[in-house]
């Protein structure tokens, strides 16, 4: 199987958490985007949705899925989005598509996580793939040399601007061993919208696509 036959197989596996008649969370990325149109085929069921990005609300809106700003929609039953990394406790690294702000806000308003991935992205240690930190343009190069104090080396994503108006620093060679302590720590530095590490609130379920179906890990 491609690895997007294995998103795709995730994408569909995720429908089984959605609660008719509430309002859902959905994530940004090539793996949402596929959850995206699973949705589509059971529209009528829910209340409507709340996008983490504005190509994911253009996504929900194109198939005739309600979209909600979140102050109107209160309390979500459950958020599903990817990752680009996950550990086996479900601390995942996201970003690599520059939503990670608004995935993370969304994220934190729903009961449950679910995230969707293909077993690729399934790691023992986080930080091979290089942590996503978004931050408000003026304070890039002193959020970078403090990144740099921690042993990372951040690289500007130059001409990527995020939905909020910000810039994203990629950081890579961090040493991750603490995804709790480190994701508190980058948020605390001025400047810092917010990190890409999703430890504080990690996924409550991954599900996993492998060659051998879907995975679940809880
Ligand atoms: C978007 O900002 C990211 O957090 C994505 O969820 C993550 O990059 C996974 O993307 P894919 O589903 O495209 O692999």
């Amino acid at each position: 199987m491609t690895q997007d036959e294995l998103k795709k197989m995730v994408a569909e596996a995720a429908l089984e958490y959605v609660i008719p008649g509430t309002i859902i969370g959905i994530g940004t990325g090539s793996t949402a985007n596929h959850f995206i149109d699973c949705l589509a085929g059971i529209k009528g069921r829910i209340d409507g949705a709340v996008a983490s990005s504005n190509a994911s609300a253009e996504r929900l809106a194109a198939h005739g899925i309600r979209v909600l700003d979140l102050n109107s929609a209160g309390e979500l039953s459950v958020y599903v989005d990817g990752a680009d990394e996950s550990n086996h406790h479900l601390h995942l690294i996201k970003g690599g598509g520059g939503a990670l702000t608004r995935e993370k806000i969304v994220a934190a308003c729903a009961d449950k996580f679910v995230c969707i991935a293909d077993s690729s992205k399934l790691v023992d240690v986080l930080g091979a793939f290089p942590l996503p930190v978004e931050v408000i343009p003026m304070a890039r190069s002193m959020v970078a040399r403090e990144l740099v104090k921690r042993g990372g080396q951040p690289v500007w994503r130059e001409g990527f601007v995020t939905d909020n108006g910000n810039d994203i620093l990629d950081v890579h060679n961090l040493d991750i061993m603490e995804p709790a302590r480190l994701e508190q720590d980058l948020n605390n530095i001025p400047g810092v919208v917010t990190n890409g590490l999703f430890a504080l609130r990690p996924a409550d379920v991954l599900l996993l696509g492998t060659e051998d179906g879907v995975k679940k890990i809880t």
